[in-house]
């Protein structure tokens, strides 16, 4: 398993954990994933939701809270520390000022095109840009208009397939069916990139996640011309990972046919696992709404069936009459609650198995 070289930055194991929100990802998984060499994530949507008075001051709260959870991360790991910001947050450019303040190693952006380059990411800056798409075409857009308008480009991709939990890139039929495959949109976008590469003279990493769960996934799409991966729904059944005991055991105990998709207020269909209040939005019932923050850009309160920051927030604390938890397809094989060490040692070992049952074939 080769280190990933994301410019001037070694990340010794190939493995990002994906931000996860509404505070499920937070220092302590962040931490904990970067203290064994991958990149650790904070989810920085709806972070403040713990902060006192946070619906009266939300802006101030996500901002304090995405502070000390860095903060505290730092304390805890000398490891690679990202975050990860949605686009469609209405906070979005006052989470991004303060990653960069902070000097954060690493910025995740998806749910929209990062077609501007951040103001804050000078040419000095150590923080690297990643943004978080599904397709080559979008890789191809964003790394275009920025080569265009700045003469320079995002230092890596993360190309997130079908399968991932949580919102998706893809419309609600083509995350369930089969027909596109997360191998394929990375060879296409390793293309694409391929031609900014020579450009500038520089590496820059396609990191493929969605479905990635096991060391075989990590090994098949490294194949396929990856150079790390993006997990999320294997980190959520760690001790480390900073949601209630209540959220993990709703993995272990999940079946396969319990993941569905939802319409999320968001704009984009997401993965989820079902319960009552799932069935119950799925069969168009209107939930309560007290929107006295306007956390996204694209949620319309007056029309959205639910508060997705409320109903994922209130699943994060182990409330699942008035939630639900986001999961990607593979979260119904989690069987037990284990560290993170435990974890990436499980996913090296499945890894290099598949390996060598390859080389041994090729033998
Ligand atoms: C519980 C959960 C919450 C997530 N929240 C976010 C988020 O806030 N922002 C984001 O960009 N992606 C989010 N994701 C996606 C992950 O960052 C990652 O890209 C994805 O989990 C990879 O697919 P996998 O779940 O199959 O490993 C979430 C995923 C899960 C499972
Ligand atoms: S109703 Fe929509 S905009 Fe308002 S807090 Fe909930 S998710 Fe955010």
């Amino acid at each position: 398993m080769k280190a990933m070289k994301i410019g001037n930055l070694t990340v010794p194991l190939p493995i990002i954990q994906g931000g996860m929100g509404v505070c499920v990802s937070l220092s302590g998984l962040a931490s904990a994933v970067a203290n064994e060499g991958g990149i650790g994530v904070i989810s920085a949507v709806g972070i403040g939701m713990t902060e006192p008075n946070y619906k009266k001051h939300f802006r101030e709260s996500n901002k304090i809270a995405l502070i000390k959870e860095i903060r505290k991360a730092r304390l805890k790991s000398k490891g690679i520390i990202g975050v990860n910001i949605m686009m469609a947050v209405s906070d979005y450019e006052d989470l991004l000022k303060v990653a960069f303040e902070e000097k954060i190693d690493v910025v995740i952006v998806g749910a929209g095109l990062p077609l501007k380059k951040p103001t804050y990411l000078l040419e000095n800056t150590a923080t690297k840009f990643i943004p978080k798409v599904s397709s080559a075409r979008a890789a191809k857009l964003i790394f275009r208009r920025w080569s265009e308008q700045y003469n320079r480009v995002p230092d890596a991709v993360v190309i997130e397939g079908p399968l991932a939990g949580g919102h998706l890139g893809f419309k609600k039929e083509d995350a369930i069916s089969s027909e596109i495959s997360l191998s394929s949109i990375v060879k296409d976008t390793v293309n694409e990139i391929g031609y900014f590469e020579q450009k500038y003279g520089i590496e820059i990493p396609v990191i493929a996640g969605g479905g990635i769960y096991t060391g075989k996934d990590m090994f098949d799409i490294m194949s396929a011309g990856a150079k790390g991966v993006i997990m999320g729904t294997r980190f959520v059944t760690t001790n480390e990972c900073d949601v209630s005991e209540k959220f993990k055991q709703n993995y272990i105990s999940c079946s396969q046919e319990d993941i569905t998709i939802i319409d999320s207020p968001v704009g984009l269909p997401g993965r989820v696992i079902t319960n009552d209040f799932v069935k119950e939005i799925q069969q168009g019932k209107q939930k309560p709404i007290n929107c006295s923050w306007k956390c996204l850009k694209t949620c319309d309160y007056k029309k959205s069936q639910f508060c997705i920051a409320e109903a994922l927030f209130n699943a994060a604390q182990g409330d699942f009459t008035n939630g639900f938890s986001f999961a990607g397809t593979k979260a119904y094989l989690a069987d037990k609650i284990i560290s993170v060490k435990e974890t990436i040692s499980h996913i090296k070992n499945e890894y290099f198995q598949e390996q060598l049952r390859l080389e041994t074939i090729r033998i």
